[in-house]
């Protein structure tokens, strides 16, 4: 008698742990899954950046390869100097490579806004010892679009 009252609790108990288990697994997955999704998102070309200064979107976007002082890094890859980049002359040029992207630098031409490229692009040829005077407008910008 005695054994039977014991086992009646302990045996809901063991009914119920695998449950417990799983619904904590199943919040532990969803909630890695949202966090990648999230971050797959925050990657994606589609999404906009909010950013609308060169500097803050050179800071958010370029500044992951072309380093922050835009000396530019090699390792797992090359990534080029913008930094007294005398190719930079050619303001058109820099346009294509941002909207259409080139080799290894992928196009950001759907993530960004005309007014976010020619600003970008302003603020590299302005900076880290690049100083040429002429701007890009967001005509040029959208111009240079496929
Ligand atoms: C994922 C890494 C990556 C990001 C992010 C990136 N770039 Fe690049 N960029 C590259 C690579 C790699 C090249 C060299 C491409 C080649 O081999 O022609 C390059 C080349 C360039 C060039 C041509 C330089 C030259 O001397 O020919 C310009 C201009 C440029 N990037 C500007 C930018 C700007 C502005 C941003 C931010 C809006 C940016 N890049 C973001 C990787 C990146």
């Amino acid at each position: 008698m005695t054994t039977q009252s014991l086992t009646g609790p302990t045996r809901a108990c063991t009914r119920l742990a695998p449950r417990f288990i799983l619904s904590a697994l199943l919040a532990t997955f969803v909630g890695t899954t949202a966090a990648i999704a999230q971050n797959a998102s925050f990657r994606s070309t589609t999404t906009r950046y909010p950013e609308s200064s060169g500097e803050a979107l050179y800071h958010a976007i370029c500044q992951g390869c072309h380093m922050a002082d835009a000396r530019g890094a090699s390792g797992a890859g090359t990534y080029p100097a913008l930094a007294a980049d005398t190719k930079l002359e050619a303001a058109g040029y820099a346009v294509l490579v941002v909207v259409q992207g080139q080799k290894a630098m992928p196009p950001l031409g759907s993530a960004l806004s005309d007014e976010q490229i020619a600003a970008v692009v302003n603020y590299v040829r302005s900076h880290f010892g690049n100083d040429y005077k002429d701007e890009v407008t967001a005509e040029e910008v959208r111009a240079a679009r496929p």
